[in-house]
């Protein structure tokens, strides 16, 4: 007997759950393509994600996933030869580093682990030790979605400008962008990367690019642009077809469209807030389990936690055994733990990750509590008491 029947709920940290509205704005005929209609539409989804970005300058738009803008940034920004430095706090970081090396980029990596955040001290050392400028940018994760730490970049733009260093600060805010709290154009941010498929409710496949002219000027300096990345038409086409460089990523854009509404709707100040107040809610939940067994919330300091996704250690072979249980017996799916252990190595069973970004609210938040408790029962993984009542106290007063 299982009690897994009903909707399944999978609180991955992207791609996040999608709203019924999102998903039956898709629910109709393809438009043609050359008709105003779509036109129309797109001129108003990028002033609205400008806003939920915080910038008034520039966007690009691209049919692809967060590998894609990561290329796209690295296109438009660096030619071969250039050098960057990339701290690391996490699986992201590498991952762009490595689409930059592959484009002849030098990437310079101060790796800070998987439990701490970027040391502001140490990039400031190696900014001071650039007396030649080299350094063309620095390549920082907001949110670092493997190990749920969040990056101080308005510190960044601080050690940057106290050394007087012209690099651009280039931020990826593929987990926190409607999230967590972030304002491009306040923060100094030069480049700004992001994707559809975790605050903003959609399903994968679209990619952006938030620039200032500080960032535009730079490209003009590219040469090695291509064709495709290149943000330029985008961001200001003569023709509709250069907002995607050919055919729109048409029912994408309705779905947008509508997630966009859903996030006006609420109004972004509450969106934040929301997302604090349900990480709050595992924060606790996971701390009272930790209290009576080996469950440990990654980032121990709540200051330095991402609001969207939340990773857990819980030693080998208890991550796995959980994920599974409740997959099989309550409907629920967790994430994987990404990038602690190498996946043949018996401790990477020792972990996983909870999204809880985009379409989430406190009775999803309180039932994939109950269903986690149910499974530390189930597997006799010995656990604290009060997880619930404490998770629910955070609900009951946000
Ligand atoms: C912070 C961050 N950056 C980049 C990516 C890569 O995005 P994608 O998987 O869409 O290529 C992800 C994916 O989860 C991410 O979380």
């Amino acid at each position: 007997m299982s009690v897994r029947s009903g909707r399944h709920y999978t609180a991955i940290p992207g791609p996040s759950v999608m709203p019924d509205r999102v998903l039956q704005a898709m629910h109709r005929a393809a438009p043609n393509i050359y008709s105003p209609e779509l036109a129309d539409l797109v001129g108003t989804i990028v002033p609205d994600l400008k806003a939920i970005a915080g910038t008034k300058h520039h966007a690009a738009m691209y049919i692809a996933n967060g590998h894609g803008v990561w290329e796209a940034v690295v296109s438009n920004t660096l030619n071969r030869g250039d050098k960057v430095l990339v701290p690391a706090t996490g699986r992201f970081a590498f991952g762009w580093a490595a689409m930059a090396e592959r484009m002849g980029v030098e990437c310079d990596i101060l790796d800070f682990g998987k439990r701490s955040p970027i040391d502001l001290d140490a990039v400031a050392t190696a900014l001071a030790a650039d007396k030649a400028h080299q350094i063309k940018a620095v390549l920082a994760v907001h949110v670092d979605t493997s190990t749920s730490v969040k990056n101080d970049i308005e510190g960044l733009r601080a050690v940057l400008d106290a050394a007087k260093h012209p690099a651009l600060l280039m931020a990826d805010c593929m987990a926190s962008l409607g999230c967590d709290r972030f304002e491009m154009d306040a923060l100094g941010v030069d480049v700004m990367l992001a994707g559809c498929q975790k605050g903003l409710m959609t399903p994968p496949g679209m990619g952006f690019i938030f620039f200032n002219d500080k960032a535009d000027a730079v490209r003009g300096t590219c040469t090695q642009t291509s064709h495709y990345w290149d943000w330029r038409p985008r961001m200001a086409p003569e023709e509709f077809y250069q907002y995607f460089d050919g055919t729109a990523p048409t029912h994408q854009l309705f779905a947008l469209r509508e997630a966009l509404n859903m996030i006006n709707e609420e109004g972004l100040e509450n969106v934040w807030a929301r997302h604090e107040t349900l990480a709050r809610a595992y924060w606790a939940a996971i701390d009272a389990w930790g209290q009576g067994g080996p469950m440990e919330l990654n980032i121990a300091n709540p200051a330095l936690r991402g609001h969207s996704v939340t990773a857990v250690r819980i030693g080998a072979s208890h991550g796995t055994a959980l994920r599974d249980w409740l997959e099989a017996e309550m409907g629920v799916t967790l994430g994987v733990g990404l990038g602690m252990a190498e996946p043949n190595d018996p401790a990477w069973h020792g972990f996983f990750r909870i999204g809880h970004m985009g379409h989430v609210n406190g009775h999803m938040v309180m039932g994939a509590l109950g269903a986690i408790q149910s499974g530390l029962i189930a597997l006799g993984i010995p656990h604290g008491p009060g997880a619930l009542d404490a998770a629910a106290q955070i609900c009951a007063n946000p």
